[in-house]
């Protein structure tokens, strides 16, 4: 794919392997896409497909047991220049100043990023300590800003309470202000809305929303839901198994969903807009054991169009100037 004056981040040919008990579960394996300053690219696929780790390598915060083992996530600083994320020390200064200003990320598991010791408003205001010059009294005004505009109520008395005194969502909520709090070029959302009821996740796409649009950030959304996808993203990856099967704009993949997992994550939702009558139908069959992956296509056992050919891995083919897919029968009638 070309790349543009625009693009904040690059991937190229990233692999990532789990080490345990001297088994290796390549994770995510030759994954490469680009990130645009202002648009938001959408990682969809089923639990398990990589986009956790995916998201994970690049801030470098990966589980102890995984290994970056090829590719190279770049960062496009404007005031850097380049930078191979994949190459510096992972708590070194840099990354660290990175991480929590330029490159923020809100993680499936709001108890990852929250300290069970210290007050959310000392937290979030820590954040704001260590990246911006604002004074004692504007951090914790800004911090009872975020809270307020998360749809905490009360968030003057909230900002003083423990993570324990917070739901769920509120929790995640916290969160996602921490997240925001330094106006990020690059906020990697990984299925921030999961465990929050319906108003609350239209809030919170609305405030993320605002965030790309008041300062050019872009998003990386990383969903197994394609009603999500449908609403937010402007560019979408589809992932199975540790590799991009297809990506393209939302219109390419939502129109004309080209691999037949695509397909098969499309029927698998109710679309807006699209009535009351659509068939629902669920993707038959498991992904495969991590362990023990068929040899190519690794969705050919699930397929409905699979023949002996899938028993290869299938390269990318283009479809147009931003399309692609990889399978072997794309373009084939009996999966039309
Ligand atoms: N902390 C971990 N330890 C061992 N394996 C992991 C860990 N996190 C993820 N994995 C494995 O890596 C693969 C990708 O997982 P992940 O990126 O979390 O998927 P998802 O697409 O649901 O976010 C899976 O096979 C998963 O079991
Ligand atoms: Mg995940």
């Amino acid at each position: 794919m070309t790349e543009s004056p625009d693009t904040l981040l690059t991937v190229k040919d990233l692999d990532v392997y789990f080490y345990t008990n001297q088994r290796c579960n390549k994770a995510v394996r030759e994954v490469s896409f680009s990130i645009r300053r202002g648009r938001t690219l959408g990682v969809v696929g089923e639990s398990g497909c990589g986009k956790s780790v995916t998201a994970q390598a690049i801030m470098r915060l990966l589980p102890q047991l995984a290994r970056i083992e090829g590719g190279t996530i770049t960062y496009h600083s404007k005031t850097e220049g380049d930078l191979r994320l994949n190459e510096i020390p992972a708590n070194g200064k840099l990354m660290r100043e990175l991480r929590g200003k330029e490159l923020a990320m809100i993680f499936q598991e709001p108890m990852t990023a929250l300290n069970p010791v210290y007050s959310i408003g000392f937290q979030i205001e820590e954040n704001l300590q260590y990246h911006t010059a604002m004074k004692k009294q504007e951090r914790r005004e800004k911090s009872v800003e975020l809270l307020r505009s998360m749809g905490i109520p009360a968030p003057e008395q909230r900002v003083k309470e423990y993570p324990h005194q917070f739901s769920g969502g509120m929790r995640q909520r916290s969160m996602i202000a921490m997240a925001m709090a330094c106006n990020p070029l690059l906020l990697i959302a990984d299925e921030p809305t999961t465990a929050l009821d319906v108003t609350i996740q239209a809030q919170i796409f609305e405030l993320i929303e605002e965030l790309k649009k008041s300062y050019h950030t872009a998003i990386m959304l990383i969903t197994h839901d394609m009603g999500v996808i449908t609403e937010l993203a402007d560019d979408v990856i589809v992932m199975y198994m540790g590799n991009i099967v297809e990506r393209g704009t939302v219109e390419d993949v939502l129109r004309n969903p080209a691999h037949p997992y695509t397909k098969a994550l499309l029927e698998s939702i109710p679309i807006l807009g699209r009535g009351k009558n659509q068939k629902i139908e669920p993707i038959r069959g498991n992904t495969p054991d991590p362990y023990n992956r068929p040899a190519g296509c690794q969705f050919a056992p699930r397929c409905d169009f699979a023949t002996e050919q899938c028993g290869a891995m299938p390269g990318e083919t283009s479809i147009s100037n931003t399309h692609g897919v990889c399978c072997w029968r794309h373009g084939e009638k009996s999966n039309a």
